[in-house]
């Protein structure tokens, strides 16, 4: 299933990240508040467990979060999503998947992988603002699979129709969320109208 958060506030800050003249300050800024919004909303059917606490004037049962959460940002791109979500779940642990897309061939190449141990039954959130073939974050959730995670999400800002279409082919137990869907990717494989490069505005690297 893919879900579009469209969220006033969250395509309010889509709008200032997508426009050119955004700096690498305010592109951060408003990348990690928009993963923050988004995780506000994917995060709504999170288990709960009761417990009891005193209060200043009496004891009494009340909810806490019982499933544990892990963040799998994608390198370098994901990381501008980790802080913002953080602010909400301070306790998630934090795995990294490290790939870059080959910009000839469009596809996915592993360099650096170092998962939590133990997270099997965690709630995984994996984080990368681009589904573009959707090869990366397919590539991704295989080897967090491997790993023997059960519960996936996938997290995006912009979607293009093709890595939508993959993941829900490769991975059909997996839940896409995107801030929006785009129109597609033109022949270098960048989504229309999108955002133009991640990694680049978010690091500054261009
Ligand atoms: C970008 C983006 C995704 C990938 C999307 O990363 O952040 O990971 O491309 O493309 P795909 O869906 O076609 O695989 P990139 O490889 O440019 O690396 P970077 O984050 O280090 O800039
Ligand atoms: N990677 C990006 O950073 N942007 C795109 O539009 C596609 C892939």
């Amino acid at each position: 299933m893919v879900y579009i958060l469209d969220h006033p506030l969250i395509t309010h800050k889509l709008t200032h990240i997508r426009r050119k003249g955004t700096n690498t300050r305010n592109f951060r800024t408003a990348l990690n508040e928009i993963a923050g919004l988004m995780a506000y909303e994917i995060t709504r059917d999170l288990p709960m467990r009761e417990t009891i606490v005193e209060t200043p004037m009496t004891e009494t049962s009340t909810l806490e979060l019982s499933a544990e959460v892990v963040l799998v940002p994608i390198l370098r791109a994901g990381l501008g999503m980790v802080d913002g979500i953080l602010g909400l779940i301070p306790d998630a642990r934090v795995g990294h998947i490290g790939i870059a897309r080959n910009e000839g061939t469009l596809k996915p190449e592993p360099y650096y992988e170092k998962l939590p141990e133990r997270f099997h039954d965690a709630f995984v959130m994996v984080l990368d603002p681009m589904l573009a073939t959707g090869g990366s974050a397919s590539a991704a959730i295989t080897a967090i699979r491997e790993q023997g995670a059960r519960h996936i999400r996938l997290v995006c800002i912009v979607g293009a129709p093709e890595g939508v279409e993959r993941i829900e082919k490769e991975h059909p137990d997996v839940n896409i969320y995107l801030a929006a869907l785009d129109s597609g990717l033109n022949h270098n494989g960048y989504i229309v109208p999108g955002l133009g490069d991640a990694g680049d505005r978010l690091f500054g690297t261009k």
